[in-house]
């Protein structure tokens, strides 16, 4: 067997459910899976309940995460209507500020102009700001970040209409990152049927062109994220299903197995999962190694997938190439399919000391 070596990935979009949650996934869950997948950093969304907008929701999230972390990680602030001001003091503590511009699950969406200004005026330059911004969304909040001249690193873009408009801002000079989910780069509004009614999910897949301009610009895509939002299969399955697909155990061996096709080079996979990633939030180097099987060829099963929320929209997809250990220095955190760091060992890369 050969064995590739990679340094521990990081995942700057993952939702944890912890607190608040707990049903559909936890701290320990969510980063067992990570471990899985070859990430060993993870930024947490802050549409947790309750939501994470002050001082008092955030010292009650890290408290969840310093319980149940198996692998590294740092928490974002939410922007609410009515923090704009005191969140700045959250700054230093967390992986950034997210900005909810159009509906998705949780009640964080912000519906005025006006606030979404003031946060983007009264946040510092580091940590990024990171924007939840579809079609129309995206192009004002592009404009308001130029006008302020500040960074902001846009989630989850979907659309042709959209990357090639983050080309365009790129071109002119503009300080915008953005990032791009396996789902949207694999599946597309054609997968709707083998869904069976569990595709709902934000920004929605879209149309076999969008997913191709996302591939024609991958020049344009800073990092690549999962978005990871379990709900259950339940969940998904009701007469009102919440938007959202777990994605942290499948990313990269996704993503290897476009590297085996030959449309992914390895080197660009590895950027956008570790050196981008880390200059944009300003994480630390890896420490940890993950070890891969290039050849292994597997089909994805939820059933053997450590996230609590038990379905994977990528069901019985046939990949090649699997995470068979992952380590730092001496320690073992996951080998042959078993996790085997502890609830708690992982650090918050935003508070205290972070090389522990
Ligand atoms: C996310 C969730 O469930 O928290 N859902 C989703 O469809 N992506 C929220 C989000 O990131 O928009
Ligand atoms: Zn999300």
């Amino acid at each position: 067997m050969t064995t590739l070596r990679l340094p521990g990935l990081v995942d700057v979009h993952v939702h944890t459910r912890d607190p608040g949650q707990t049903h559909k996934e936890t701290w320990a869950s969510a980063t067992a899976a990570a471990l899985a997948g070859g990430v060993t950093t993870v930024l947490a969304m802050p549409n947790t309940t309750p939501a994470v907008g002050d001082v008092d929701s955030l010292d009650l999230a890290k408290a969840a995460a310093r319980r149940g972390a198996r692998c590294d990680y740092a928490l974002y602030a939410g922007a609410t209507a009515l923090n704009a001001s005191s969140a700045v003091r959250l700054a230093p503590r967390v992986a950034g500020l997210k900005l909810y511009l159009d509906q998705t699950f949780g009640d964080l969406r912000l519906p005025s102009l006006d606030t979404w200004w003031e946060h983007l005026a009264a946040w510092p330059a580091t940590p990024p700001v990171v924007v939840h911004a579809e079609g129309a969304s995206l192009a004002a909040v592009l404009l308001m970040a130029a006008w302020l001249e500040r960074p902001i690193h846009l989630c989850h873009v979907s659309r042709a209409d959209e990357i090639r408009l983050i080309a365009r801002a790129k071109d002119r000079g503009l300080a915008v990152t953005c990032e791009v989910t396996p789902h949207h780069l694999l599946l597309d509004q054609s997968d709707a049927g083998h869904l069976s009614g569990r595709g709902t999910v934000r920004p929605p897949l879209g149309t076999p062109a969008d997913r191709k301009a996302l591939w024609a610009h991958l020049d344009v895509i800073d990092c690549f994220a999962t978005d990871h939002a379990p709900h259950t299969a339940a969940e998904k399955m009701s007469d009102r299903p919440p938007p959202g697909f777990p994605g942290l155990e499948t990313m990269l061996p996704l993503l290897l197995d476009q590297v085996t096709r030959g449309t992914l080079a390895l080197d660009d996979l590895i950027a956008r999962l570790d050196a981008n990633p880390r200059r944009i939030f300003g994480l630390p180097a890896a420490t940890t190694v993950v070890e891969v099987d290039p050849e292994e060829r597997w089909v994805v099963r939820a059933a053997e997938l450590h996230t609590a929320c038990d379905w994977t929209p990528f069901e019985g997809r046939e990949v090649q190439g699997r995470v068979t250990a992952v380590r730092r220095g001496s320690e073992t955190l996951f080998e042959e399919g078993r996790v085997l760091a502890a609830a708690g060992s992982g650090a918050d890369l935003k508070e205290g000391d972070p090389s522990r």
